[in-house]
């Protein structure tokens, strides 16, 4: 496994590399749902490329950049035992230079939940994957489905803007309490981590409902709501019903949903999300 750090280096490197390259971005501190990615890109791709960035741009001035968890070693351990053949870790600097100057905004689908409460976040994000496929020159990107608007926002883009790259989107992996797995959840005291299974069982409440015939969103997204609020440390920042590519809201569910919650237990944020199919 090459570990490379300049994007010269990467590019040279690239020259060898055996047809499709598939990319699994991530910014470390990797966990069984980096893996799932990484297996699916190994069983996909020729050549599996990760990246490892805690890319300081889709951070908000008061969020969590500095903090972030961080396991560079044993994220490498990981990699190297899961088969991938090229980790770029670069610095802040080598991605953006003194008098970097241009970005990726994508509209719409961004001014909605997420986009809504860490403003400039999807920027960041669209930005870091556009330059991130160019420099592996990818032929598939895969992402979790935990982040969902995340994974419509890169559609999205890769759609509008015609790149040459195909975007795979892969399940959630849990935990067996259901919590879905995140970087954030090592930011959680044993409380609070007993409380954070909330949104998995407002999430699946949702599922019931629906899967009973219930199409009324302001039913579902009340009981979501009922649910959540059960829980003394849950803070709720939404939980809604969405369409899976715009995330605009729904009020009726005659077509397959979403639905997306995001909690603060404590001071530490969560999302989650389920799909409602018809
Ligand atoms: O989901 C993440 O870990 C990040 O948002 C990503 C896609 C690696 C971009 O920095």
């Amino acid at each position: 496994m090459e570990v490379i750090r300049a994007i010269s280096e990467l590019k040279a490197s690239r020259a060898g590399w055996q047809r499709p390259v598939g990319l699994v971005p991530t910014m470390g501190y990797l966990h069984e749902g980096h893996t799932a990615l990484v297996r699916r890109a190994r069983a996909e791709a020729a050549t599996v490329v990760v990246t490892i960035f805690v890319n300081p741009t889709q951070f908000g001035p008061t969020e969590d950049f500095g903090r972030y968890p961080r396991a560079f070693e044993r994220d490498l351990a990981l990699l190297e035992s899961e088969g991938a053949d090229v980790v770029f870790a670069p610095a802040p600097s080598e991605m953006y230079p003194e008098g970097f100057s241009s970005w990726v905004d994508v509209e719409k689908v961004t001014s909605r939940f997420e986009g809504v409460v860490r403003p400039g976040h999807f920027r960041g994000v669209a930005t870091v994957c556009n330059k991130l496929f160019n420099i592996a020159d990818a032929d598939r990107a895969y992402f979790g489905q935990k982040d969902a608007q995340q994974g419509a926002v890169i559609r999205k883009m890769v759609s509008d803007l015609n790149m040459n790259l195909d975007i795979v989107v892969v399940p959630t992996v849990r935990e067996a309490d259901g919590l879905a797995m995140s970087s954030r959840n090592c930011y959680l005291n044993p409380r609070e981590r007993s409380a954070a299974v909330v949104l998995f069982s407002a999430l699946n409440a949702a599922r019931e409902l629906h899967r009973g015939g219930c199409r009324d969103a302001i039913r579902i997204t009340g009981r979501m709501r009922e649910i959540l609020s059960r829980e003394d440390l849950a803070q709720v920042d939404y939980a809604a019903l969405v369409d899976p590519d715009s995330f605009e809201e729904l009020q009726s569910l005659e077509r397959p949903a979403l639905a997306v919650v995001a909690v603060r237990i404590g001071s530490t944020r969560l999302i989650d999300n389920m799909s409602l199919q018809n």
